[in-house]
């Protein structure tokens, strides 16, 4: 019988995380500003920051805003650096099969927010 020993390379951290990392700044570690509760993108915040950092768009153009988290999350990160974004929600404010139907209150919650801010 023989049997084959292969030495296996360590792998650093860095080298494991190195395509992730690249999506990595001091952005990604801020604190979220909104207070909208539910959202399927409550993981993906410092995800938007990093995006908005490391591209500094003139337009922001957000379909399908729902509550507003991801469109505030993205909206915080372009007024803490200091972006002359603008930026759009769009959505019908009625729902869909992902986030349910809902009442115009979504709307008039995400509107006083945006305009308070
Ligand atoms: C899953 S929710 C969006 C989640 C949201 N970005 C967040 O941060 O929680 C999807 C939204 O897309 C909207 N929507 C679906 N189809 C649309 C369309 N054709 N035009 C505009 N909005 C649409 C729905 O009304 C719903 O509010």
């Amino acid at each position: 019988m023989s049997v084959e020993l292969r030495k296996e390379r360590p792998t650093s951290v860095l080298d494991k995380y190195r395509g992730t990392l690249d999506c990595i700044s001091p952005a990604s570690f801020w604190p979220v500003d909104n207070l909208v509760r539910e959202s399927a993108w409550k993981e993906y915040a410092p995800f938007a920051y990093w995006l908005a950092e490391s591209q500094e768009p003139r337009t922001f153009v957000e379909l399908g805003t729902h509550g507003g988290f991801s469109y505030f999350a993205f909206c915080q990160a372009i007024k803490k650096l200091a972006l002359e974004t603008k930026c759009y929600a769009i959505d019908t404010w009625t729902g869909d099969e992902h986030s349910g139907l809902y009442e115009d209150d979504v709307f008039d919650t995400v509107k006083s927010y945006n305009d308070e801010h």
